[in-house]
């Protein structure tokens, strides 16, 4: 059954020329069928290049906005119209506006997690792969880290040069995991090696032999000799990880770290886009798209 959906979703997207792109957070089954996969980055920057008129992708709604923002003559489809980013939400535009006040000669650095409409009043974005890398590019040395206090903080402890002002917010999901986390699992799985996701807090990142995104983490486990890892983010990496490298163990860091946003997007949802009977089509006005992307511009030349 889900074999004959799937490859009907093949047979449509190519019969209609429609590229479908898929975060690693999302279903295995849907990332069996997208023609591109990986972090948040990777796809911001495959959507940019693809030849197709239209995108759908499965993810959440900030990652569908920022392909439009990339690439606005194209039709850009959310293929489950619910997946939003709790901490997208987290900072509104008037707040930001605020903040800026507060720190006048600050270069504001918005991770990629953000709406349109904030993004439009940020310097340069960021993904959790390329926030060291740009923000050791940015002139000024004063940066407004917003809105995950623990990316933030990890790029405030690998720049000390840099001066990083964070604000609260971050991710619920791995925000949640607790140092006791750590411990327990180290305890349960003393040959393996830890890598995190840098959205989870610095008590768990000071343990980890590894800090990274998403496809960082995959690719260091699939290079590394080792033969355990305990994954420190969203639950489908160990899982997907434990598929492409069956002689390697993979244990979640915590049992809890699941985006019910990301798991939100179901292949029926995949084939109602594709049939025009689902789906939310993203549009915004010209303007914003226009003042949206300059830090969107920013962070491709940069990273
Ligand atoms: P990546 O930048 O690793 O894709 O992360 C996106 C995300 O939402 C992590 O929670
Ligand atoms: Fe947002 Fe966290 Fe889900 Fe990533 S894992 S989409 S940051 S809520």
């Amino acid at each position: 059954m889900i074999k004959d959906l799937q490859a009907e979703i093949l047979r449509l997207k190519k019969e209609k020329n429609i590229t479908i792109l898929a975060h690693s957070y999302v279903a295995e089954e849907i990332q069996e069928i997208a023609d591109y996969t990986g972090d948040s980055f990777k796809l911001s920057q495959l959507a940019q290049q693809d030849k197709n008129d239209t995108l759908i992708m499965c993810g959440v709604h900030f990652m569908a906005e920022t392909c439009k923002i990339l690439s606005p003559e194209k039709k850009v489809i959310l293929s489950s119209p619910c997946a939003g980013c709790p901490m997208a939400e987290q900072v509104s535009a008037d707040e930001l506006i605020e903040l800026k006040k507060q720190y006048p000669d600050y270069t504001v650095v918005a991770y990629i997690n953000t709406t349109a409409a904030l993004k439009e009043h940020c310097d340069v974005c960021v993904t959790s792969s390329s926030a060291l890398e740009i923000c050791s590019k940015i002139e000024n040395k004063n940066i407004l880290f917003i809105p995950d206090c623990n990316l933030g903080a990890f790029v405030k402890e690998k720049l000390p040069e840099k001066n990083v002002q964070l604000i609260n917010g971050g991710c619920p999901v791995h925000a949640a995991v607790k140092e006791q986390a750590v411990l327990d699992a180290k305890a349960a799985h003393p040959d393996a090696l830890l890598l995190v996701h840098p959205e989870c807090k610095p008590e768990v990142c000071k343990h980890a032999d590894y800090i990274g995104s998403t496809s960082g983490i995959v690719d260091y486990a699939v290079k590394s000799d080792a033969k355990e890892f305990i994954i420190g983010t969203e639950i489908s990496i160990a899982e997907h990880l434990q598929y492409i490298c069956p002689d390697k163990k993979f244990y979640p860091l915590s049992k809890n770290l699941i985006c019910a946003d990301m798991k939100s997007t179901t292949l029926v949802d995949v084939y109602n886009c594709l049939t025009g009977n689902g789906g939310l089509e993203i549009n915004m006005p010209d303007e914003q798209i226009k003042r949206a992307s300059v830090c969107i511009d920013k962070m491709l030349e940069l990273g």
